[in-house]
């Protein structure tokens, strides 16, 4: 008993609980994912399984993308930055929703599947169907070795490591650098960004694991705020544009693991629905960067205010304006908006970490969640 107990304080390296740890693994596993593929200097983004198959990313008709919970919130992004840098159409789906209807995929298409475990049913299923209908099968995958890193055609790996915790964390930021990298790549193949942004996005890509370590340093200003809204029945939380998958991970890490009811949506659509929700009760969290948006998001918050609703903003560093509307304010580093999600991620991560641990809730193992869902 006493010899286990000891051996997993070990594992946790120092940290409470595992989650904690592996939100803190970030700048190091990035680094890892990073290794070998990203090459600023020489102005290369090099990765096997894209190298391998540039032809059929570069001649198919559409990229169709399947995920499930966190994964399918990298798929998001990805939809977003593959569009915007390799002018590619993406579509994203729920592999559950994929898999049991009639879904328009062929030989000229390609599938990405996007698995920390690699043994999602659903994920797996929603490969075998894309399979049979000719497409080509990509899969993005932490756990080496697993069912869907041996079910697709190709794939890259995210090099997060063991992820232990039952909520996503590493696994996510790596999955969206794995498919920033891969987008990259094919808008270079593709010619669809500039000589001159594109190096931009490569030289900005190398400080993501430096800015990661400055967005952990607010772990002290975020557990201030956990500490305010912990009973908190529900929580909203906004963003737009790259952001807006990162306002549904908020929400979701949220409710896997402290039970508050959260739920994500893009800022603007909060006008049609969540807004009869706001009072002087409901938290909003709201990812506001400072960039292509800016303005509309700070109408966002204005709005917000004006029915008194309590604001947590996530802002970039040196921030004025939603600063002076907001309840709380967490700073972060600047960086191109198109890269963000992995850096105003990280305060969320930790937010939802600090209320699950004032709530006493189970972190790594919350109620009725499994880490690998091999079931249907
Ligand atoms: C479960 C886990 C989530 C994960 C999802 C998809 O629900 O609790 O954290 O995001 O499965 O898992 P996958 O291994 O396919 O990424």
């Amino acid at each position: 008993q006493q010899l286990q107990l000891n051996l997993e304080q070990i594992e946790k390296g120092g940290y409470d609980h595992f989650m904690l740890k592996e939100i803190h693994e970030q700048p190091d596993v990035i680094t890892d994912t990073f290794r070998g593929r990203l090459l600023p200097e020489q102005g290369i983004i090099r990765m096997a399984g894209i190298e391998d198959n540039l032809e059929k990313f570069l001649k198919a008709d559409k990229i169709t993308i399947a995920a499930c919970g966190t994964s399918w919130h990298a798929a998001l992004v990805a939809e977003y930055i593959i569009e915007e840098f390799a002018r590619i159409p993406v579509e994203v789906e729920y592999a559950s929703e994929f898999r049991y209807r009639n879904p328009i995929i062929s030989e000229n298409d390609i599938l990405i599947a996007i698995s920390q475990s690699g043994e999602t049913a659903d994920t797996l299923a929603a490969i075998k169907l894309a399979k049979e209908r000719g497409a080509f099968v990509f899969g993005v995958c932490n756990v080496v070795g697993s069912s869907i890193a041996r079910e697709t055609h190709a794939g890259a790996y995210t090099h997060a490591g063991p992820e232990i915790g039952v909520a996503s964390t590493k696994a996510f930021t790596t999955q969206i650098t794995v498919l920033t990298l891969i987008a990259l790549r094919l808008a270079k193949a593709k010619g669809t960004l500039s000589n001159s942004d594109y190096q931009m996005y490569l030289n900005e890509m190398g400080t993501i694991p430096a800015k990661v370590e400055e967005a952990l340093k607010q772990n002290e200003e975020v557990l201030k705020i956990a500490q305010v809204y912990k009973d908190a029945p529900n929580c909203l939380y906004l963003g737009r544009g790259y952001n807006y998958p990162v306002a549904l991970e908020g929400a979701l890490k949220l409710k896997e693991i402290s039970y508050i009811h959260a739920e994500g949506y893009p800022a603007a659509e909060m006008k049609h629905g969540p807004i009869a929700l706001i009072d002087e009760h409901m938290p909003v969290v709201v990812v506001a960067q400072n960039q292509n948006h800016y303005d509309k998001i700070v109408s966002n918050v204005q709005e917000i205010k004006a029915r008194n609703g309590k604001i947590i903003a996530v802002v970039t560093k040196g921030d004025t304006q939603v600063r002076d509307l907001a309840d709380h304010v967490i700073e972060v580093p600047s960086i191109s908006e198109a890269l963000s999600p992995i850096i105003t991620t990280i305060p969320l991560q930790l937010l939802s970490y600090h209320i699950a641990v004032l709530r006493n809730c189970n972190v790594d193992q919350p109620r009725n969640l499994a880490k690998s869902v091999t079931v249907e």
